[in-house]
């Protein structure tokens, strides 16, 4: 990374200056380092959504959002979308590189005996209403990890950080699972050690005592590759989230937890629910019309939901992946859903768009996402539950780069006051 080039700033108005590093890394715009901004010219920057603003180095993803560009560790996502598996990309998002046979064995056998709950969490869920929105339990029961693990909770311990990476992505599934379970009155089913990551999932998730599941590998396949698609994305909203929380010191259990209910608004990871019941409403492609005059309309709140992107002003590669997964996945599970029909016709519709074209808004990872998701009989509420499985691998990977870059220090942003100025205090009698 070369820092040798300035930026000079000359503040007019109050005659100050300042003379400012500008950092590159490996890809992607260089950076101005701002560190010594306010003690030059006694001003902050100010960039509320972040739009123009790096908040930290990171070696995990690389996103180019012109060219539609996504790189977990340098890979591209198609070539490990096509030739990789969920857990082989949770080892190269956390460790930097593939793992060899070895290496690969050692870790899902790691991850595959800590994918059990502490049976005591079991009660977690009854305490909820049937129909507790599952992302709900899912942050509560994450966050409570920390209550089970308290020995192995030293965030400066390299040892602990790891076992934490470990136990978080075996266990989110049997978690997401046991959320599944309650609101749909099974009993939760523990996992099974001779089943892979994602076959031990869905039979947590459908399996009944009743009599055994029939598995189509189609499922398990085309969940795995899903699970790959979402595992990491640069800063995004989540990211950001669990980075600001483990600055803290807060413990990986925690923060990851905050990362979960970050994901979960509708503007981010939520969307993917969204975009299902968006459709659904929609109803057939005739509808399609009105919904992107309504998208377009200022003083109409409505959204297409999985459009847009801050970062990607192109296709985003994920999307671009998973809707030709979808006509896959449903012609090979014999699925025929008219809600695949109206997606693409709204698709064809906002892309042809003005309004769509001018403001490079383009299908993102959860426009087709929900259409696979139900087709695997997942419910809708579960949708933004899969997509936290996945994430936790990105999560956990930062968490981890950010205690292991010497100099980390607190998230503590600055802001533009515009609040009340300075006054006295009035008794009651006199207001
Ligand atoms: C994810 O950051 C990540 O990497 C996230 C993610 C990941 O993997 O972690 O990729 C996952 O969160 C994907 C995004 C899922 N969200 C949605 O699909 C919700 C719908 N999309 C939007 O709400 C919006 O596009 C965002 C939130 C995704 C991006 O918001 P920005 O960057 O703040 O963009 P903006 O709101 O400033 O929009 C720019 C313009 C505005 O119009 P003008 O003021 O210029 O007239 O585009 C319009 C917006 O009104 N616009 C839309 C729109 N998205 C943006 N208009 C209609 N429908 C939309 N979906």
């Amino acid at each position: 990374m070369s820092d040798s080039k300035i930026v000079k700033l000359v503040d007019e108005s109050n005659n100050r200056s300042s003379e400012l590093p500008l950092i590159s890394g490996t890809l992607g715009p260089a950076c101005i380092d701002i560190g010594t901004l306010y003690k030059d010219t006694g001003h902050f920057t100010y960039d509320p959504g972040y739009g123009s603003t790096a908040s930290t180095k990171s070696a995990i993803t690389y996103i180019d959002g012109d060219e539609g560009v996504l790189l977990y560790r340098g890979y591209p996502i198609e070539q490990l979308a096509e030739k990789s598996s969920f857990l082989e990309v949770s080892y190269l998002l956390l460790n930097g590189e593939l793992p060899d046979k070895t290496q690969f064995e050692g870790f899902e056998h790691q991850i595959t005996h800590h994918t059990m709950m502490h049976e005591a969490q079991k009660n977690f869920f009854q305490g909820f209403h049937h129909d507790a929105h599952p992302m709900a339990m899912l942050a509560a029961a994450v966050a409570s990890l920390s209550a089970f693990y308290h020995d192995d909770l030293d965030v400066e311990n390299p040892a602990d950080r790891k076992l934490a990476a470990i136990r978080l992505i075996a266990k989110m599934p049997t978690i997401a699972a046991a959320c599944f379970r309650y609101s749909v009155g099974w009993p939760m089913r523990y996992p099974r050690n001779n089943l892979e990551y994602v076959t031990r999932f869905l039979h947590m998730m459908f399996e009944v005592p009743s009599e055994p599941l029939q598995l189509n590998p189609v499922a398990a396949k085309a969940l795995d590759l899903l699970f790959i698609l979402h595992a990491d994305h640069e800063q995004n909203a989540s990211t950001s989230t669990v980075r600001l929380v483990g600055s803290t010191g807060a413990n990986p259990y925690a923060s990851v937890a905050a990362g979960i209910t970050a994901l979960w608004g509708p503007a981010h990871g939520g969307a993917n629910e969204a975009v299902l019941k968006q459709l659904k409403e929609i109803g057939t492609p005739d509808n399609v019309e009105t919904a992107v005059k309504r998208a377009k309309d200022k003083n109409d709140s409505f959204r297409l939901m999985g459009f847009g992107h801050r970062v990607y002003k192109n296709f985003d590669p994920r999307a671009k992946i998973i809707r030709e997964m979808c006509h896959k996945v449903l012609a090979e599970l014999g699925v025929n859903d008219p809600l695949l029909d109206v997606a693409m016709k709204l698709e064809e519709a906002a892309l042809k768009d003005e309004y769509f074209v001018e403001r490079k808004l383009y299908p993102n990872v959860d426009f087709y996402s929900g259409i696979i998701y139900k087709a695997l009989g997942i419910p809708t509420e579960m949708f933004t539950v899969m997509f936290a499985i996945a994430r936790t691998a990105g999560w956990i990977s930062h968490w981890i780069e950010q205690h292991e870059t010497p100099g980390s220090r607190i998230g503590r942003p600055r802001q533009i006051y515009t609040g009340a100025g300075v006054r006295d205090y009035v008794p009651s009698a006199k207001r």
